[in-house]
């Protein structure tokens, strides 16, 4: 199976596993990771609102603590939407275990809509070298 159909089973099985009731606005994220391994997450939403967090904010918890540090591809799903952008916050998580080429993925309820790259998602990024980054 072609990564993309991987990644938007991964999504999709994700989506169902969210924790949207305020929203009702369910998102899946699915990464295809350095180790090989698929990580999913889906939104997880509180009653004190800010609180919630995104669903590629939990897929990038999952792979980390999974072992993983980087991202090979990503694929996003929305139940309600043709596609979603992550949001801004997501695209500075991500971009931290990524490269500018790596590979994201949004997808429809049918499959892939849009492909981009890291670079095209947050173009002109934080950048600096005067903090080590290990
Ligand atoms: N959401 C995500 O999970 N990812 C995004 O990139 C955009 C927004 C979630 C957060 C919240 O639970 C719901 O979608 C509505 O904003």
């Amino acid at each position: 199976m072609a990564v993309t159909d991987i990644l938007f089973e991964a999504a999709q099985d994700a989506m169902t596993r969210c924790h949207a009731p305020y929203s009702k606005f369910p998102v899946g994220a699915a990464i295809l990771a350095e180790d090989g391994k698929v990580y999913k997450g889906a939104n997880i939403e509180n009653l004190a609102f800010p609180q919630g967090w995104c669903a590629e904010c939990t897929a990038i918890g999952a792979m980390v603590m999974g072992g993983a540090r980087r991202i090979i591809e990503i694929g996003v799903i929305a139940e309600k939407l043709a596609y979603c952008p992550p949001c801004g916050g997501c695209r500075q998580k991500i971009a931290e275990f990524a490269d500018p080429s790596t590979l994201i993925h949004l997808y429809d309820g049918a499959g892939m809509v849009k492909t981009m790259t890291m670079n095209e998602l947050l173009p002109f990024s934080f950048q600096t070298d005067t903090i080590d980054r290990g």
